[in-house]
C-alpha cells in the first residue's frame, strides 16, 4: 500500500465509498454542499485511488458531528479509520480556545461502538445520558 491523506474529496470518490459501504449514493448537489460546508475533510488514497474518508461539521461554537467515517472494505482493519478519526479530533483540538469546550457527536452504525470507544467517545444511554435519536426527512413532492 501507498497511502496519502489529503483534505478534500471529489463528490465522485465521496459517493464512491457511500456505495462501497451500502449507505447509497447521494445526488451530486447534496454531497457536494456537504462537504463544502463541511469544516474538516480527510480521505484517504492509495495509489491515487480513494480508499477512505471521514468529515466533521461543526458551527464554530461547542457542538462539532463526526460523519461519513468510511474505508473500502478491503482496506478495512489497516489503521485508516484510526488515523482519519484521529486527524478530526486533533482539528477540533486545534481550533479550541482558552475558556471554550467542544463536543464531538457521532452516531455510530451497529456494531462500530467499540471502534469509537478507544479514541475516547462514550457509548448512549447510559447512567447520565439518554441515548441519541435522529430524524429522517425526505422530499415527498411540492
Ligand atoms: C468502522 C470503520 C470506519 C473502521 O475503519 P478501519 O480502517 O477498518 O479501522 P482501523 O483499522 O483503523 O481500526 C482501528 C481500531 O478499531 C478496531 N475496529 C475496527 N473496526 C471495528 C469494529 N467494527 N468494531 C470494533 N472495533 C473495530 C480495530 O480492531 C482497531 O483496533 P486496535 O487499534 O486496537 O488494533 C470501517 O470498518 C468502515 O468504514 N465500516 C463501514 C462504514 C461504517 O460503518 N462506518 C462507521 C460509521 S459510524
Amino acid at each position: 500500500m501507498n497511502l496519502m491523506y489529503k483534505e478534500f474529496i471529489s463528490v465522485e470518490d465521496y459517493n464512491a465509498l457511500r456505495e462501497a459501504v451500502k449507505w447509497g449514493k447521494l445526488c451530486h448537489e447534496q454531497a457536494q454542499q456537504g462537504l463544502e460546508n463541511s469544516a474538516y475533510v480527510i480521505s484517504c488514497y492509495d495509489n491515487g485511488k480513494i480508499v477512505g474518508s471521514a468529515r466533521i461539521i461543526w458551527d464554530r461554537g461547542y457542538i462539532s458531528y463526526l460523519a461519513d467515517v468510511m474505508v473500502m472494505p478491503e482496506y478495512q482493519g489497516n489503521g485508516i479509520g484510526r488515523h482519519m478519526v484521529e486527524q478530526a479530533i486533533t482539528f477540533i483540538k486545534s481550533q479550541l480556545k482558552e475558556g471554550w469546550k467542544i463536543k464531538i457527536v457521532l452516531v455510530a452504525a451497529k456494531g462500530k461502538e467499540t471502534f469509537y470507544e478507544k479514541f475516547g467517545f462514550e457509548e448512549r444511554p447510559n447512567d447520565e445520558a439518554g441515548a441519541g435519536m435522529d430524524l429522517w426527512l425526505a422530499f415527498s413532492g411540492s
